[in-house]
Order: C-alpha cells, then sequence, then structure tokens
C-alpha cells in the first residue's frame, strides 16, 4: 500500500520536473492552458525529457517528497524571491476568479509557490448533499497549481463555518462523528500525493467563551476530543501529509495565543499528529503585532516541533485616517514586519497572503469595502508588494527614536502634566524604571496623563507606532485608552484612537498600535493622552514611546 502510493508520486514529480526543465516558457504555457487556451507543454505528456526519479520520504511528513521542480533563475518576483529565502510565498484562490478572470491566473502562478483554495476546500462547498460530493472547483485549483509546479495546502477540513445544511444539530453525536470521518477520509484519500498540507482544524479556541473552545456543533456533540480525533483519523488516512491547526488572533502573545499553545503542547505530549500551525492574521495598518511578539509567537510554537506558518495574511487600511498614499505606506510597513518577521525565524516556513487583489478580497463580502491585498483592482502592485517583498530578503521596517518627551519618566513629571489630578512619577514597582502615577482622578478631562506640543515631531504624518505599559491601582481591572488630540482649524479637537487595553491591578500590561495622522488642515496642537479607568482608579504609566515607522 505504502510502497505503492509512493511510486505514484515519484512518478508524478518526476513528469513534473521533466515538464518543467524541458521547455523554459513551461510556466506561462501552463498558465494559458489553465485560462482555456491549449497549450503543448501543459498537457500530459508534453514534458520531452526522460522523467525522473526524486525520492520520496517513508519516515514522516516532510517536504522531500515535492522537491522545487523550477530552477531559481527561471522564476521571478516574489517566488524568486522567496526561493531564495528558502520560505514559502502562498495565496488563497478562488476557483470562479481563476476561471473567468486570466490575469489572475498569470498572476498567481507568476508571484506565489503555494496555493490554498480559499473557499473550494470547505465542507459545505465540497458536499452540498449528505453523500454527494462536487470535487470541481477543488480539483481545478490543484490542476492548475500542479501546473504551475505549485505546492498545496488545503483548508480546511474541520470548521463550524460554511458547513453544509446537511451537517446540523438534528445529528446525533455517532452520526457527526460518522459523517466527519467520512469527510476527511474521502477528501484527504482524493488529493493523497498531491496536496502537501491540510488544515485539519480551523478556530476551535474561543476564549471568551467558559471552556474557551469554540461553540460549535463539533464542540456541543463531541466535546473537546473531536480536535484530536481529527488530527489521528487524518493522520491515519494519510500518513504522509503535513497536518496543520489553524487559528484566528493568535499571532500576537495574549490570552488566545497562550491557549492554543497549551492545547497544541498538550495534544502533542499525547502523540496527537500535528505537523504545523497556522497564524492566519488577518489585521489592519493600526492594529497588528509587534516585530518583537510575532517572533517571540512564532518561536514558541516552533519550539514545540510545529511548523509555523502565517496562513491568512491581509491588512485593512480604511479604518486610518489620510490619503491613500499613507495609508497604503502604512500597508507596505506592515506587510513587511509580517513577512520579514517569518524569513527571519527559522521554525517560520512560509506567509499565504489571504488572495492577492484587491478586486477580490473576502473583506468586500461583507460591505466594508477596504483595500487589504498586494496588487490593486487592476493588478498593479501596490506599496505592500515591495513590502512583501523586501520582507522576504529578510529586511524589517525600522523604528525611529522615540517622539514622546521624558517618555521613561528619567526627569520626573517633565512635559507631563494631569490637571486635575495628582501626578507623582516614582521608582516603578515590578518593573526597571519610572512610573508615573495619577491619583485622585475625578472622572473629569483633567485626569489624563497628558503630553502636548508633539506637533513638530509627528508633523511627517506617519505611520508611527505608539506604545506604553499601564497597570491600575484601586481597581482589579479596567479599560485604559490612549488617544492623539489634534487641534486643527474647526474649534475642537479631533480625537484619534492609538490603543485600548484592558489594564488590571496584578501587572502591567502593553498598550500598543500603529497610527498614521491624517491631518485635515493646518495643525497647531497635538496631545497624547492616557486615560481610561473609573474615577478614583489609580492609573500607572510606564515607558510611553511614540515611533516613526519606516521601511527600508
Ligand atoms: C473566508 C473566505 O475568504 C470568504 O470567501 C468566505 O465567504 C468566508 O470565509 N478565516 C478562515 C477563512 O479560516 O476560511 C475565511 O475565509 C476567513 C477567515
Amino acid at each position: 500500500m505504502r510502497s505503492e502510493s509512493s511510486s505514484l508520486r515519484k512518478r508524478r514529480y518526476g513528469a513534473l520536473l521533466a515538464r518543467a526543465l524541458s521547455s523554459p516558457v513551461a510556466l506561462l504555457g501552463a498558465v494559458s492552458a489553465a485560462c482555456g487556451s491549449p497549450s503543448p507543454a501543459a498537457s500530459e505528456g508534453g514534458g520531452s525529457g526522460a522523467p525522473v526519479e526524486v525520492e520520496t520520504a517513508e519516515s514522516q511528513p516532510s517536504d522531500e517528497r515535492a522537491p522545487d521542480v523550477v530552477a531559481e533563475q527561471e522564476l521571478v518576483g516574489l517566488r524568486r524571491a522567496a526561493r531564495a529565502a528558502g520560505k514559502l510565498i502562498g495565496a488563497a484562490v478562488e476557483a470562479p476568479a481563476l476561471r473567468d478572470d486570466a490575469t489572475y491566473g498569470e498572476v498567481l502562478a507568476r508571484e506565489f509557490d503555494y496555493v490554498t483554495p480559499e473557499d473550494a476546500a470547505k465542507w459545505g462547498a465540497l458536499s452540498p448533499a449528505a453523500g454527494a460530493y462536487a470535487w470541481d472547483d477543488l480539483d481545478s485549483i490543484v490542476d492548475f497549481a500542479e501546473r504551475q509546479s505549485q505546492k498545496i495546502k488545503g483548508h480546511t477540513l474541520i470548521w463550524h463555518q460554511q458547513l453544509p445544511a446537511w451537517v446540523n444539530e438534528a445529528m446525533t453525536a455517532e452520526q457527526l462523528r460518522a459523517a466527519l470521518e467520512s469527510h476527511i477520509e474521502l477528501t484527504l484519500t482524493r488529493y493523497r500525493g498531491r496536496v502537501r498540507a491540510w488544515d485539519v482544524v480551523n478556530e476551535a479556541v474561543d476564549v471568551s467563551t467558559e471552556s474557551g473552545y469554540t461553540d460549535s456543533i463539533f464542540w456541543r456533540k463531541l466535546g473537546p476530543s473531536y480536535i484530536e480525533d481529527a488530527f489521528r483519523r487524518a493522520r491515519a488516512v494519510d500518513p504522509d501529509v503535513l497536518l496543520f491547526y489553524n487559528e484566528v488572533g493568535i499571532e500576537r502573545m495574549g490570552p488566545k495565543s497562550d491557549f492554543t499553545y497549551t492545547l497544541m503542547r498538550e495534544l502533542l505530549e499525547r502523540g496527537v499528529p500535528i505537523d504545523g500551525i497556522g497564524l492566519q492574521s488577518h489585521v489592519s495598518t493600526h492594529r497588528y503585532p509587534a516585530e518583537s511578539d510575532l517572533r517571540a509567537n512564532i518561536r514558541r510554537f516552533a519550539e514545540l516541533g510545529l511548523r509555523v506558518n502565517i496562513s491568512e495574511a491581509d491588512v485593512r487600511t480604511l479604518l486610518m485616517p489620510g490619503d491613500q498614499a499613507s495609508r497604503w505606506q502604512a500597508q507596505r510597513v506592515a506587510f513587511q514586519q509580517i513577512v520579514g518577521a517569518c524569513v527571519v525565524e527559522p521554525g517560520c516556513e512560509g506567509v499565504t497572503l489571504w488572495g492577492f487583489s484587491d478586486a477580490y478580497t473576502w473583506i468586500n463580502d461583507d460591505g466594508s469595502a477596504d483595500d487589504p491585498l498586494i496588487f490593486d483592482r487592476t493588478y498593479a502592485p501596490k506599496p505592500a508588494y515591495d513590502g512583501v517583498l523586501v520582507g522576504l530578503s529578510g529586511v524589517l521596517p525600522e523604528l525611529g527614536e522615540n517622539l514622546v518627551a521624558n517618555g521613561d519618566f528619567a526627569l520626573d513629571e517633565e512635559s507631563w502634566s494631569a490637571p486635575g489630578a495628582v501626578l507623582a512619577v516614582a521608582d516603578a514597582i515590578d518593573r526597571n524604571g519610572r512610573a508615573a502615577c495619577v491619583s485622585e482622578r475625578t472622572g473629569g478631562e483633567g485626569d489624563a496623563l497628558a503630553q502636548t506640543g508633539l506637533v513638530d515631531r509627528l508633523s511627517m504624518g506617519g505611520p508611527f507606532s505608539f506604545s506604553a505599559w499601564v497597570r491600575l491601582r484601586g481597581a482589579p481591572s479596567d479599560t485604559v485608552n490612549a488617544t492623539l488630540l489634534l487641534q486643527e482649524a474647526a474649534p475642537q479637537p479631533r480625537a484619534l484612537s492609538l490603543a485600548t487595553v484592558g489594564a488590571t491591578d496584578a501587572g502591567w500590561v502593553q498598550l500598543a498600535g500603529y497610527f498614521g495622522l491624517g491631518f485635515e488642515g493646518a495643525v497647531t496642537a497635538i496631545t497624547l493622552e492616557l486615560h481610561g479607568p473609573a474615577a478614583g482608579v489609580e492609573l500607572c504609566v510606564a515607558d510611553v514611546r511614540v515611533q516613526a515607522l519606516t521601511a527600508p
């Protein structure tokens, strides 16, 4: 059984290799074939050279059985840069766009070496009726990717969204279990040897629930063991494919990432076959993980023995004020930071973008159109394209000097005020350096810890990184905000929210975000304020920073 499938794979990659080597235009020929016009290079047996035997790994899942068959010098753009970096650069792909838009296929083939079906492999898409399977869309994506010598990640076997209507609460636990097992078996068997990796379980964690698990039909009927059962079943069906857990909102360190980390560690300790983890990374220009945060998170998952993927990256811009040029520059920085962090962390094997043209992004589906991807709607590369390209060379954005005066409170209260409360600077408790504490707060405007005089320092408009550490006294938890007040032509200043965090009296938490200014006319004053907890609660603040972000 095993040696038979292994020799099948040898034949397939041998043919691919021969085809790719036989003609320098094989890639382009195959694109046009996918888009409707016949191509001799893409047709079966189109290659002229003798098939080359490629050894396959027998011991455990690895990439050796799917070698890179196209030479680096034949590649261009992101694909070439990713190969040079030894990382994968992927994109989510929509079957209708691939079918109907020739340029979509051309750009996909040119720029990416890893393909994820955006919707075509979801359970609801594959099995609209009980017992019936519609493979056409997924087949078309897998066929295309193979013609382009792209690797493929299946997404996703088990997710509580986009389920078939026939998977519902009326099912008994036994029926649901049987349906899941059969779905895993049919899908993995069909693409065995062709798909490099599968997202086996997607988004099973939700720390807003009591249990920490997503309140899904699977969790309700089967309990959390459905997760490990799915991985074990998948491994039994295909011993060679890489099995991934995929999750939203775990890019940064924090309660959800911590919960997922512990879950992965416990499952791995029990021998559950999980090969990798995907950090989705749906972010925006004002909110994405700091470099150190993302890298530390990648590292801890990698230290569990997991391959780490950035699996669904996109960067919304419309929550940031300013014109398109400044929003797109901020987006470039964000992409460069995410991709660059992956490139410099050995445990990260690649970045998949959740689409590549703003003409086709799921963000547009819910009515809130945005421009979160790296090509515009006409396939012109945006600054974000350069962010990915430069990030692939391992160059990360740079943070400039701290633009906040006396941000570390080394000069005591200098440059700071809290006119309606009592401001005192002292050695910080439980951390190095000094901290400013605002007490006897009455709930009025003068409660905030404020610094004015930032006009000259922030006049270049951004993008900027903001960070401060905050702690409470007098309440176990409350919200703390950072706001910029911009005094422009209007009589009242315009408030721009920089960051919000749930602070506690148990330790310091970081209040952090990214921002751009987007001035509305001449600005005469800019004030930074840290504020929020209820009257009477003391707010302590340390290490306040605003730094310009540049993308070399
Ligand atoms: C999205 C697709 O992009 C949309 O086309 C679809 O309508 C909804 O799902 N997390 C995931 C992805 O794991 O499967 C989701 O994809 C985006 C969020």
